[in-house]
């Protein structure tokens, strides 16, 4: 079912000296931040020939990452985002295998204007998995 790993994504205190290090330290294409206010995240993408980093930081008071920053204060690899063809059948395919998707359970629009949703750590070996129909 899931297909190309679309994106590793690293939470970070500072977006902008996370893509001052990218661009700078590392000679990446850093892309402009978006607001994702509905995810409570503020995101980079770093294009990398074979994939993309994406660099998020809490946007709001109830961002869903600033627990995950409170554990980790200096940043860290916060989730990972498979590609999937049909997101309603892959959420069909996941509930029925008994996985937990976050939130209400229904995609959203991601940061590439396409549907995503997210399945809880404890089902996918510690690792929090982002779904985004591609
Ligand atoms: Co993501």
């Amino acid at each position: 079912m899931i297909g190309r790993l679309n994106h590793v994504a690293i939470a970070v205190p500072d977006l902008e000296a996370a893509s001052a290090l990218y661009r700078q330290t590392l000679g990446a294409e850093v892309s402009q931040a978006v607001d994702l206010i509905e995810h409570g995240v503020r995101t980079v993408f770093v294009d990398l020939p074979n994939t993309r980093i994406e660099l998020l930081e809490a946007l709001g008071d109830d961002s869903p990452i600033a627990a995950f920053l409170a554990r980790n204060p200096a940043g860290g690899v916060h989730h990972i985002c498979y590609e999937v063809e049909d997101i309603e059948a892959a959420r069909k395919r996941l509930e029925a295998q008994g996985a937990k998707v976050l939130g209400d359970g229904q995609a959203k629009i991601g940061a590439h204007g396409k549907p995503v949703l997210f399945l809880h750590p404890k089902d996918f070996c510690g690792t929090l998995i982002e779904i985004e129909e591609a």
